[in-house]
């Protein structure tokens, strides 16, 4: 599959997201990741819908909506309307959770389903049908510029093959954690396909563009050697 890398407007600078998410563009970022939070599924509280609507109309890329809020069922198709193209939710938070991926699908957006670092991949094992997004966090959620939790690469491989297994050859496996161009080689190498990063792309050490191609120029290689 092809690799793709989503940065993490979390890391951005708010004031300036307009141009952040045009720079991420120009620099061939694939996805824009959005990760919103409630303040009470996790201990922080970023953006939401409206900002959504506002990234639709300056941006072409797919919006790739990490939804870190409890009962996530009552504000997906919301986000779905405002624009964004992946809607993730969490299994610890979506009690009916096939009902609530239907419910994207069914508004016009590709359902994802993520799983916190000490949830079992187990939990994932009767919705994997229904979505069309896996997501990793290999940070607990929350925050950017975490560090990787190093254990996020066997649960990786272990979904991979779940969905091999499975024929599901189609749904992407997305990482979303502490991926530096240090971590996203053994990421690719267990099976994820998709990168979110936050801290690596929006940095002051070097430009969007730069630790972009850093992190595709790991994963590449990785992706030789598989
Ligand atoms: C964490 C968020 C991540 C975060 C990743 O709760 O879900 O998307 O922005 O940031 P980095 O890449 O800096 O770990
Ligand atoms: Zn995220």
């Amino acid at each position: 599959m092809k690799i793709k890398i989503s940065p993490s407007i979390l890391s951005a600078d708010f004031a300036r997201l307009g141009d952040a998410v045009a720079e991420a563009e120009a620099a061939g970022a694939d996805w824009i990741h959005v990760d919103v939070m409630d303040g009470e599924f996790v201990p922080n509280i970023t953006i939401g819908i409206p900002v959504v609507a506002a990234l639709r109309k300056i941006t072409k890329l797919p919006l790739d909506v990490h939804l870190m809020i409890v009962k996530p069922e009552r504000y997906a198709a919301a986000f779905v309307d405002a624009g964004a193209n992946y809607v993730t939710v969490h299994v610890e938070a979506a009690t009916h959770l096939h009902r609530t991926l239907d419910s994207i699908r069914e508004r016009g957006a590709h359902p994802g389903v993520t799983l916190n670092p000490a949830t079992s991949v187990s939990a994932l094992e009767e919705a994997l049908p229904y979505a069309d997004l896996v997501l990793v966090m290999s940070v607990n959620p929350g925050f950017g510029g975490q560090r990787y939790i190093p254990t996020s690469a066997a649960k990786v491989a272990a979904i991979r093959k779940r969905l091999d297994d499975r024929g599901l050859w189609g749904v992407d496996l997305e990482v979303d954690g502490g991926v530096t161009p240090a971590t996203i080689g053994e990421l690719v190498s267990a099976g994820a396909n998709v990168f979110v990063a936050g801290a690596a792309v929006f940095n002051s050490s070097a430009s969007v563009a730069d630790n972009i191609a850093a992190l595709r120029a790991s994963a590449q290689n990785a992706a030789t050697t598989r």
